[in-house]
Parts: structure tokens; C-alpha cells; sequence
């Protein structure tokens, strides 16, 4: 989708559609009263029909407006004119994209008036609707192989604006579309199935990102090169896959380099068939998603790097494959950690902390100023928080709040659970320093208290997205683009 900002000339607009807020009690939004006014009071008789509905999001199409060369109308309402909550704003564009999408137009012109959105500014209006539009429209068509045409016709959104807004809504449109590209990205590679997604496949997204981008720079190590720095673990996952692992580094330099970089760790499993701990065939289609974390990782590092902020980001990729094969890991098999803790491996399918754990440990030479590790970690997760929430785990409290208010902004929320001393006890190991699982009790608390070993000497969090990075099974199955928006913002404000 393009967009652009235009000053707002109703007389002479010849827009296919304009699409004015009014607001929930029939009040007129400044665009709506203009338009009125030239139209000798078509919209006052258009609310008067009672067609417009008093619930926020409710539209109306109107059709040859008096005086005007615009050919359609959508009144919208845009719920209250005072304090309009972020989460609202957002329903309401939401439902103002389902009425786009029934129209045969190729551009659409959207006004949002004097709409405000408590503690909010013009330019949070204008990303939110641009990521909004993007998620609505978005379908992945790459693997269709005769049905390939898509089902929103229009490609172009010009934001209808005042001469004092046009800075703002620049600033917004710069905002939103890179985030709509990030999270693109982001979704075509999550939604990519595992014959196609491979850990080669990511590294070869991220060289192509990388080539883009004069201040993104890659290294890959190996399996030899990860064997050399004693990374047991992530090897004891990768080893049954005929598909070699990978740690891919993306480094972007976006100032000075003593500035100690922000460190994104993304959990990129291609495929998660549980290994020799075998999955039930119900839940094993799901698991191409189980390398969100890393493709959310790419996508905040693509929407960073197109707008050159000034901060140092290093993103990493923990990408592998967990087959059960020969060469599989035994379940009961014991290896040894990049950081010399042993690690009894009870069930091979408690893979992602095996290989995030010999990542965390290898960032640590970049002092990092944080890092956030982004994984698919446990189903335990979706039980506690279910699909609003994903679960925030962190060493540090002034970072979880940081976090935690990245997501409110961003409408992609969070929220923090413990791991406290108490939980540890769980992974206990008869023969290793710890084991890889820690009983029926607590499972994200656990699986978060065992990558917690391996983060004592930064700030660090876990955000545990196996409930919010996708939708599973059946015909609405995708990525969801989640956490991408918390991410960029956190970094926005690290500024
Ligand atoms: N990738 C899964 C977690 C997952 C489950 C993600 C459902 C998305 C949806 C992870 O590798 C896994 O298998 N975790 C196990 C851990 C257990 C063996 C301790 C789980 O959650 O059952
Ligand atoms: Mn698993
Ligand atoms: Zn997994």
C-alpha cells in the first residue's frame, strides 16, 4: 500500500472515496462540518436518516455530495470526541477498512479530522492506522499456485490533513510504513512453511536485508564455528536435522560505536517436531510459527534500519531445526553450554531454551546496553495469557516497565510474570547443573528461570510469544506480526 499526506481541499478533492469521522454523539467532526457547509447540509440530513449508528466504527455510504466532485462518502463514527481510548481508535479503523474493502477503488482518501486519542499524539494516529491497514489487507499469497489475486483493491491511502498537521502526519506516515514493511517481512517469513523456511532461508533474508541498508551489517556462524565456542546446546538441537543451524548477527550501527548496543534475540526453530520427544501429530502443524520470535527479530531491525535511527541495535537469530533422526539428541542426554553449565536434556522438546541459552551467553561480548530474548517458548503461556498478552519475564524492573510501557503504547501488551528464586528449584538436575524441563507446575516460569542462568550479567528479558506471534490452524492461520510494534517502540524510547 502507498501512502501520502495531502491538505485537505473538499471543493475540489475528486477523490473515488473520502472516508470523515463524526463522532459518537452525531457531532461533527472540523472535516465533516466543512464538507456540510459546502454541500448545503447533505451530511446534517445524512446523520438525520438515523443510518449512521451511535457505536464506534459504524459507517455510512453516501454517494454524489452537492457541490463537490467526490464520488463516494464514508461517514465513520470515531466514538467519543473526549477521551477516546488507543484500544477504540483502533477498532474503528479496523471497521472503517472492512467498508473500504467492499468498494471497487483503487485509492482511498481518509480524513481523521480532529480526532484524539488520549495520551496520544497525531503521529501515533497516523502509524496506528497505517499498521492497521496494512494488518487488514495483508494476505499471503507467495505459495498459492493459480489463485493469486487479492482481495482489497485499492493501494493507495492519502491522509486528508490541515496545513498545521502535515508535519505530524509526515512524521506518522515515515512511522507507519516502516513498521508495515517490518512486519511484513516479518510475516512472510513466519508464514513460509518449513520446507521453505530453513535456517538457510533466514540467513539468506537477512544477507538480503542486510544488502539494502549501508548501516546493517551480517556474520553467520556455523556448526563448526559454534562447536569451536563450545555451544553444546544449541548444537544438541541442531544435530538431528539434515539442515545445518545457524547463529545469524545482524549488527545495525545507527550512531557511534562506543554506544553500547540494544540486543534482540529471536528463537528461529524453522520446524518443531519435538525431536525424539516426538509432538502429537494435532499440534505439529503450528510449529512452522515456532521462528516468530526470530522473524520478529529481522522485522524490527528492517523498520530501525529504514528510518536510521540513532541507536546501535544487534539482532541475532538462533536458527535451527528440531528433527528426530539418528543423530538425534536422547532424551537424558547430558551436553555442556557455551557458558561450561551442563544441561541434562530430559525432553528434546524443550528446545528453544537450548539453543537461546548459547546465545544469550555469546552476546554477552557486545555489553550489551539490553537485551530481550523473543521466543515461542512454551504452551504453558497461552494457557496463562492466551492470545492478548504476551508473557514478559525480566531480571530488571525498571527494563519490564519500560516494556511493559512500549506495549501500551504500541497496543501490543505484555504482561510480567515471576521468576523468582523459589521456581528454580524445579530444574534441578540429579546429574547435570540443571535439566531442560521443570515438571507440570509453572512452565513459562520455568522454562524463563533456565534462560535466566545464562543472562546474570546484563538487563535482560524474555518475551514469551507462543499465545500472540499467530493465529493457529485453519483458514485465518498467520503470523501475527507480534511483538514487532513493542519492540520499535521500546527502541524509540531508548533514544
Ligand atoms: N515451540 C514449543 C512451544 C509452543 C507450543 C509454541 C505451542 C507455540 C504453540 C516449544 O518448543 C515446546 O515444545 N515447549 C514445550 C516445553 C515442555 C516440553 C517443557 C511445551 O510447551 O509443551
Ligand atoms: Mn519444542
Ligand atoms: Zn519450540
Amino acid at each position: 500500500m502507498k501512502y501520502a499526506a495531502r491538505i485537505e481541499s473538499l471543493a475540489t478533492n475528486k477523490a473515488e472515496c473520502i472516508a470523515i469521522p463524526i463522532y459518537d454523539s452525531l457531532e461533527m467532526s472540523a472535516p465533516a462540518a466543512n464538507l456540510n457547509q459546502i454541500s448545503d447540509g447533505q451530511i446534517s440530513r445524512i446523520l438525520k436518516s438515523g443510518d449512521l449508528k451511535k457505536e464506534a466504527g459504524s459507517t455510512v455510504l453516501a454517494y454524489n455530495l452537492l457541490n463537490t466532485k467526490i464520488q463516494r462518502i464514508i461517514l465513520f463514527n470515531a466514538g467519543p470526541k473526549e477521551g477516546l481510548t488507543s484500544k477504540k481508535f483502533i477498532l474503528i479503523v479496523k471497521k472503517l477498512i472492512v467498508a473500504l474493502k467492499t468498494l471497487p477503488i483503487k485509492s482511498a482518501s481518509v480524513s481523521l479530522g480532529d480526532i484524539k486519542c488520549e495520551g496520544r499524539s497525531s503521529e501515533w494516529l497516523v502509524e496506528r492506522t497505517i499498521e492497521y491497514f496494512e494488518s487488514e489487507t495483508y494476505e499471503y499469497l507467495e505459495m498459492k499456485g493459480i489463485s493469486k489475486t487479492k482481495k482489497t483493491l485499492f493501494d493507495q491511502v492519502n491522509f486528508l490533513c490541515d496545513r498545521k498537521l502535515l508535519t505530524a502526519v509526515r512524521a506518522g506516515i515515515k512511522r507507519g510504513k516502516a513498521l508495515a514493511q517490518g512486519i511484513q517481512l516479518a510475516k512472510n517469513l513466519a508464514n513460509a512453511p518449513g520446507n521453505i523456511c530453513t535456517p538457510s532461508y533466514l540467513a539468506r533474508k537477512a544477507r538480503q536485508l542486510c544488502r539494502g541498508n549501508t548501516n546493517l551489517s551480517l556474520t553467520i556462524l556455523e556448526e563448526r564455528d559454534m562447536k569451536k565456542l563450545g555451544m553444546g546446546a544449541f548444537l544438541a538441537v541442531s544435530q538431528g536435522s539434515d539442515e545445518p543451524g545457524k547463529l545469524v548477527l545482524i549488527n545495525y550501527q545507527g550512531t557511534k560505536k562506543t554506544k553500547r548496543p540494544h540486543v534482540l534475540v529471536g528463537k528461529g526453530i524453522t520446524f518443531d517436531t519435538g525431536g525424539i520427544s516426538l509432538k502429537p501429530p494435532a499440534s505439529m502443524p503450528d510449529m512452522i510459527y515456532d521462528m516468530s520470535g526470530a522473524a520478529s527479530v529481522l522485522g524490527t531491525l528492517s523498520c530501525i534500519a529504514e528510518q536510521e535511527l540513532p541507536i546501535n541495535v544487534i539482532g541475532v537469530l538462533a536458527a535451527a531445526e528440531n528433527m528426530p533422526s539418528g543423530k538425534a539428541t536422547r532424551p537424558g542426554d547430558i551436553v555442556k553450554t557455551m557458558s561450561g553449565q551442563t544441561v541434562e536434556i530430559l525432553n528434546t522438546d524443550a528446545e528453544g531454551r537450548l539453543v537461546l541459552c548459547d546465545a544469550l551467553t555469546y552476546i554477552d561480548k557486545f555489553k550489551p546496553a539490553s537485551v530481550i530474548d523473543i521466543a515461542t517458548l512454551t504452551g504453558a503461556i497461552i494457557t496463562s495469557l492466551g492470545s492478548v498478552a504476551s508473557g514478559l519475564f525480566s531480571n530488571d524492573d525498571q527494563l519490564a516497565e519500560q516494556i511493559l510501557e512500549a506495549g501500551e503504547i504500541a497496543c501490543d501488551r505484555a504482561w510480567r510474570l515471576p521468576i523468582w528464586e523459589e521456581y528454580q528449584t524445579q530444574i534441578a538436575s540429579a546429574f547435570a547443573d540443571m535439566a531442560n524441563i521443570g515438571g507440570k507446575e509453572a512452565g513459562s516460569i520455568t522454562a524463563a528461570c533456565y534462560l535466566a542462568r545464562f543472562a546474570k550479567n546484563y538487563r535482560w528479558a524474555h518475551l514469551d510469544v507462543a499465545g500472540t506471534a499467530f493465529k493457529g490452524s485453519g483458514l485465518s492461520k498467520g503470523c501475527t506480526g507480534r511483538p514487532i510494534a513493542l519492540l520499535c517502540q521500546y527502541l524509540y524510547d531508548q533514544i
